[in-house]
């Protein structure tokens, strides 16, 4: 952390912690300001862009001191229960995603997901109208370790599967009595940061009914997870293959 800065947090709940006020308003505005007067030259039909404008609104951010103090905390964590947890070096550069979600965007809602990064920053710059659907994100707050690789495994197909449903059905899936068992609506508000490990927390953003919600979403530490399970079925098609080969 910075010397002379401090940055007042807060844990929303055991997995979400918020870091109020370290957007600046002005920076705020100007990065509203920049997405309107763009608007024209993107429409992604997914509604987020990894893109030079994102990786500028987060180096804008970082030239405050709130913001980087925050980021710097955040990260020293992160690469330190990278270390213990998963024994991995954390030194990868983070990825920076802007995310605009509308009324037409329902396939970008009740996503469960987990992250392939540890650390999950997230900067709301701009809310919908508030109310049921409003684009709000979900956490699920069942555990705090990572899955075994092949559990991890399993759990991705049935959420591969889960998110080719439709809209309904997939809402009503995540909405059930079971879907949403030990889970927490966190309301962002634009000028704090809202930081979690998306790795280990499954997560999802309501539908958004009315207005545009806004944010920008820094990854930081790819945890490889998803690299060595596609070596590991490498390394069994291979083998399978040479078996196949032999009889
Ligand atoms: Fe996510």
């Amino acid at each position: 952390m910075k010397e002379g800065v401090t940055t007042k947090s807060g844990l929303i709940n055991e997995f979400v912690r918020e870091f109020v006020g370290v957007v600046p308003a002005d920076l705020l505005a100007s990065i509203n300001a920049s997405i309107e007067a763009a608007r024209h030259e993107w429409q992604p039909p997914d509604g987020r862009r990894a893109s030079a404008s994102a990786d500028q609104f987060a180096d804008a951010l970082r030239l405050h001191d709130a913001f980087s103090a925050m980021e710097a905390q955040v990260c020293a964590a992160a690469r330190l229960w990278m270390g213990q947890t998963l024994a991995r070096e954390a030194n990868d550069a983070p990825i920076h995603v802007l995310r605009c979600v509308g009324p037409r965007m329902s396939a970008q809602s009740y996503l469960r997901h987990f992250d392939s990064h540890v650390l999950t920053v997230l900067i709301p710059l701009q809310c919908a109208p508030d109310g049921d659907q409003n684009g709000d994100l979900i956490v699920h707050i069942r555990r705090s370790e990572p899955l075994a690789p092949l559990m991890h495994l399993i759990t991705k197909a049935w959420l591969f599967f889960e998110h080719g449903l439709p809209f309904g059905l997939r809402r009503a899936l995540v909405n059930s009595g079971f879907g949403m068992r030990h889970c927490e609506r966190i309301r962002c508000e634009p000028g704090n940061a809202y930081v979690f490990n998306g790795f280990v927390t499954l997560h999802h953003n309501l539908h958004v009914a009315a207005g545009e919600r806004r944010s920008l979403i820094i990854h930081h530490y790819d945890a490889g997870l998803e690299a060595r399970l596609r070596t590991m079925l490498r390394a069994v098609r291979h083998m399978r293959d040479r078996f196949a080969g032999y009889s």
